[in-house]
């Protein structure tokens, strides 16, 4: 009944995990929750106020496939403004939700017998999309050695005459890490001599600490526009996760493929959830900025508390809400007669006794690790990261 495909799209191993949290829940044990993936922020009320303004004015129809004009036409401008990049509506498509645009393109540029290229740690969709193409992903391994990120040498080791893409999460989910434009040209450079197309996942772009300068890696001389996807959206900057909309920008052909994806499967997003995007990228961005002053203090202090727990290795990270401390030290000590096998059963270990949720490693490809968001207050990180170390101490 299944096809041969969907045997290499595995379940999630962060099912289990996430299953025990609930089920504490359910039993009225409070669990601090830094396993979560989105913002814990309100979305900002002018852009509520858009989309209630949209409902009233019966904005409830289809809309064009890509997106409404004049939120291509924002989107647009935000590229220029913020990322100096210049592309016209027709290279611009609006999906439900940047994980959307991903899953399109990776649909519409590869084929069985193409590999793409992944960094990993990586966020946990991009292996399932790649095999569900039929494709066959490649990981490129990183580690704290190079603060996550991937080196010319590391991609060059990786690269067949299979080779088409490679997906660039900056800043990355889970570790935080991000690309400046001189590492970003290294790679480039040896990404252009083997021909490889971009997929760039900026979608933590407005998540960058301590005076990163965050770059596009359209934005990269040497013509990358035109060797390149860059796939965004509202979700993260705005605290928008539920309205799904995110965007890619990239070459007319690629962006008319994926929107026949689109228009066969799910047609435009949302309409109201559009006028709310556009309120989104044309209106006040101080909200932004609070939530990254405020997601930077957090960070600083979910970092004191790791940097107290004993061989821990974590590094700071330059961008989005994730701390990926790597845990290996504490894999095979006991408590209480239990061993810890794995980082699932670390987490299930940290679950029970010290009530916090965090996502284990494995689900990002990078078993021995386990990620903490900061979408969480500096109260609850406190608390939290207190009963962490404590349950840390207890195994032996
Ligand atoms: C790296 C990365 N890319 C894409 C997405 C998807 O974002 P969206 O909500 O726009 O679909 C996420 C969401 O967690 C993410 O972490």
């Amino acid at each position: 009944m299944l096809t041969k495909r969907m045997a290499h799209v595995k379940p999630s191993v962060t099912l289990a995990v996430s299953a025990k949290a609930k089920e504490l829940t359910a039993q009225g044990i409070e669990i601090t929750d830094f396993s979560v993936g989105e913002p814990d922020f309100r979305t900002p009320t002018h852009i509520k106020e858009a989309a209630i303004r949209a409902i009233e004015e019966n904005f409830t129809r289809y809309t064009v496939n890509t997106g409404i004009p004049e939120l291509r036409a924002a989107i647009c401008e935000k590229l220029s403004r913020d990322n100096d990049l210049s592309y016209e509506p027709t290279e611009i498509i609006v999906s439900s939700g940047a994980k959307q645009c991903l899953y399109s393109a990776i649909m519409a540029m590869v084929a069985p017998g193409d590999e793409v290229l992944v960094p990993t740690p990586c966020w946990v969709s991009y292996l399932p999309q790649v095999a569900l193409a039929g494709a066959k992903a490649v990981p490129v391994t990183t580690d704290e050695e190079t603060n996550f990120r991937v080196t010319p040498a590391s991609l060059e080791a990786k690269i067949s005459d299979r080779t088409r893409a490679i997906i660039l999460n900056s800043p990355s989910n889970p570790t935080g890490a991000a690309y400046s434009a001189g590492q970003l040209r290294a790679i480039a450079s040896v990404l252009r001599k083997h021909g490889i197309f971009v997929i760039a996942d900026e979608i933590y772009e407005k998540l960058v600490y301590n005076g990163f300068q965050f770059v596009s890696f359209g934005s990269l001389d040497d013509g990358w526009k035109e060797r390149c996807l860059v796939v965004n959206g509202v979700s993260k900057a705005y605290a928008m996760t539920g309205w799904r909309i995110g965007y890619a920008a990239g070459p007319a052909s690629l962006i008319k493929a994926m929107a026949k994806i689109q228009g066969h499967s799910t047609s435009n997003a949302n309409s109201i959830a559009q006028k709310a995007a556009l309120a989104a990228l044309t209106g006040p961005q101080d909200g932004v900025e609070q939530m990254r002053q405020a997601f930077s203090r957090r960070r600083d202090l979910m970092l004191e508390h790791l940097a107290a727990i004993p061989e821990l290795r974590t590094t700071r990270p330059q961008g989005a809400f994730y701390l990926f401390p790597n845990w290996s030290a504490y894999i095979g000590r006991s408590a209480g007669g239990k061993k810890i096998e794995s980082c699932v059963d670390l987490a299930t270990y940290l679950l029970e006794e010290a009530r916090v949720a965090a996502v284990p490693g494995a689900g990002f490809e990078a078993p021995g690790y386990l990620r903490f968001s900061y979408a969480a207050s500096e109260e609850q990180i406190s608390a939290g990261m207190e009963r962490v170390a404590k349950a840390a101490a207890a195994l032996h």
